[in-house]
């Protein structure tokens, strides 16, 4: 079945939701939907607006790395207003919606691989990007954005092949992306409004990482660690465990499992 063409109205029509999704803005063709979504942030735009993408011309990733969008995938940036105290919860909502979705729409089970990558057989099918300004103690706002591979020939793309996959490699049909993104929307709605007690959100995060108890390599600014990934803290920071029995901090990485 060939995609069909997404729009603002095939997202927002019945969508269940009181404010994330309300108001979408589709555009065919974006360098990066993070900067549309940043540009509306700084005029106000309504809390939960969401820009989504056909295709990304210049998508980008964690630690200043390209993502690749092309046509047929999904690309999209909320723009949200959270407390200081609420910022670290939202790496947690937004995978936590994803992996939810995507598991109820097409059956496949996901794991969260830290900080936010979601896995399908270990291959990673979603990045999560966040981005926010905050001044002093106050978040002027936060974009979560979102990409999933769902077209996507990750094997046949050399730099991802063997490490990625999508959810047309996975379930050899395509799926429709407007019901998965209004999935994640409802359910990122659902995880938001359950703040500013995040509890049962890092609760929930936590049970789905596959990271933890495993032997890891971290990538850290640049830094390289190696060790036992022993535990999470409630502001997502990742505790390893190295040889010599110290026991390290991490706040952002690129973690790699090894084998046992
Ligand atoms: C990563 O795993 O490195 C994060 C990837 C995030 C990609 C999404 S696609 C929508 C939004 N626009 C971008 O340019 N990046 C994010």
């Amino acid at each position: 079945m060939a995609q069909k063409e997404l729009s603002s109205s095939s997202i927002t029509d019945g969508l269940a939701t009181s404010f994330i999704g309300q108001k979408v803005i589709y555009h065919p063709r974006l360098p990066s939907t993070m900067d549309v979504a940043r540009l509306e942030a700084r005029q106000r735009t309504a809390e939960g607006t969401v820009i989504i993408a056909g295709e990304q011309t210049e998508g980008r990733g964690r630690m200043q790395r390209t993502w690749l969008s092309p046509s047929g995938n999904i690309a999209l940036s909320i723009v949200l207003y959270p407390d200081i105290k609420s910022l670290s919860y939202l790496v947690m909502i937004a995978s936590l919606a994803v992996a939810h979705s995507i598991e109820t729409v097409t059956g496949l089970k996901t794991r969260i691989k830290w900080p936010n990558d979601i896995l399908i057989g270990g291959k990673k099918v979603c990045g999560i990007l966040i981005e926010n300004e905050v001044k002093g103690n106050s978040v002027n706002y936060s974009i979560v954005g979102i990409g999933i591979n769902v077209d996507l020939k990750a094997s046949d793309i050399t730099e991802i092949s063997g490490m990625a996959t999508s959810l047309k490699e996975e379930l050899e049909r395509s799926m429709l992306r407007a019901i998965i993104i209004r999935h994640i929307l409802t359910e990122f709605e659902r995880f938001y409004l359950l703040l500013p007690d995040g509890q049962s959100i890092f609760k929930a995060w936590q049970a789905r990482l596959e990271t933890l108890e495993k032997k890891v390599m971290v990538k850290s600014g640049g830094d390289i660690l190696e060790g036992i990934a022993e535990s999470v803290d409630e502001s997502g920071v990742l505790m390893i465990r190295q040889p010599d029995g110290t026991l390290t901090k991490v706040v952002a990485g690129d973690v790699t499992l090894r084998h046992q």
